[in-house]
């Protein structure tokens, strides 16, 4: 496990950079793509790299971690909603490669095929995560077994709670979700993880030095061959 510490700034840069060398290498790679505030100045990175003709995203294909069940993706804050209005409006991607798990609907049966779709587009090749303050990544809550595959999950209060400050009022925010699960992470070919301020600190002591378990899922993470933590001095800060 590698890991990076800087200003937000310079780490979203630097994990822009990252996605861009992985398409220039394949521009039909296979992006695993996440939502929440973490990852927002990355999208903004990227936008401005295929702005000025850096990078193209005509031929790839994308894979996000997770859906809030109940949320139809006009929702403003479901992750549909989320990827097209901070990443997919704004460059050439083919919308129809973009694959959000969905939350209404039959959405049972989308989420059974989803590792089969991953698969059947040739496997994740860069996969970028967020981390929840209690160690989650995607939607694998305390507990989730490490050989999960994409599946439904009731969501934590510690996540009702963080997640609470993007909606109107916490009785708003959705209590179960889709998400991939840990072994459906643990196959992306390369993992990029930022994580930025005291929040996140102890999940990233967990992440980085903690014991290998289930109740701290991030911590799987350790037997990965190819990851990078990006972390700001503040998330970075019980580590040291
Ligand atoms: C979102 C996701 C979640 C978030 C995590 C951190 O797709 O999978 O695991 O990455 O909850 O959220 P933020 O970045 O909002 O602190």
């Amino acid at each position: 496990m590698k890991v990076v510490v800087g200003s937000e700034e310079k780490i979203s840069a630097l994990i822009a950079e990252d996605f861009i060398n992985v398409i220039k290498n394949k521009p039909n790679a296979v992006l695993g793509l996440a939502t929440g505030t973490s990852p927002l100045k990355v999208y903004a990175d990227l936008i401005e790299a295929n702005r000025e003709g850096r990078v193209s995203f005509k031929d790839v294909t994308t894979f996000n971690l997770d859906e809030y069940v109940g949320l139809e993706g006009t929702h403003p804050q479901s992750y549909r909603y989320f990827m097209n209005d901070n990443l997919f409006n704004h460059i050439d991607i083919d919308k129809k490669r973009t694959n959000v798990l969905l939350g209404v609907g039959d959405y049972e049966s989308f989420m059974k095929k989803y590792d089969g779709m991953i698969e059947d587009a040739g496997g994740i090749d860069i996969q970028i995560l967020g981390i929840g303050s209690d160690g989650h990544i995607a939607f694998n809550e305390p507990g989730t077994p490490f050989d999960s595959l994409t599946h439904e999950t009731p969501l934590t209060q510690q996540t009702i709670v963080d997640n609470s400050r993007l909606f109107n009022d916490i009785s708003e925010v959705p209590t179960r979700a889709v998400t991939m699960g840990l072994k459906s992470i643990m196959n992306a070919r390369k993992i990029v993880l930022i994580a930025t301020g005291k929040n996140k600190a102890k999940a990233v002591y967990g992440l980085i030095k903690g014991e290998i378990t289930e109740d701290m899922p991030c911590s799987i993470l350790q037997r990965h061959p190819d990851v990078t933590v990006y972390c700001d001095e503040d998330a970075y800060s019980l580590v040291k």
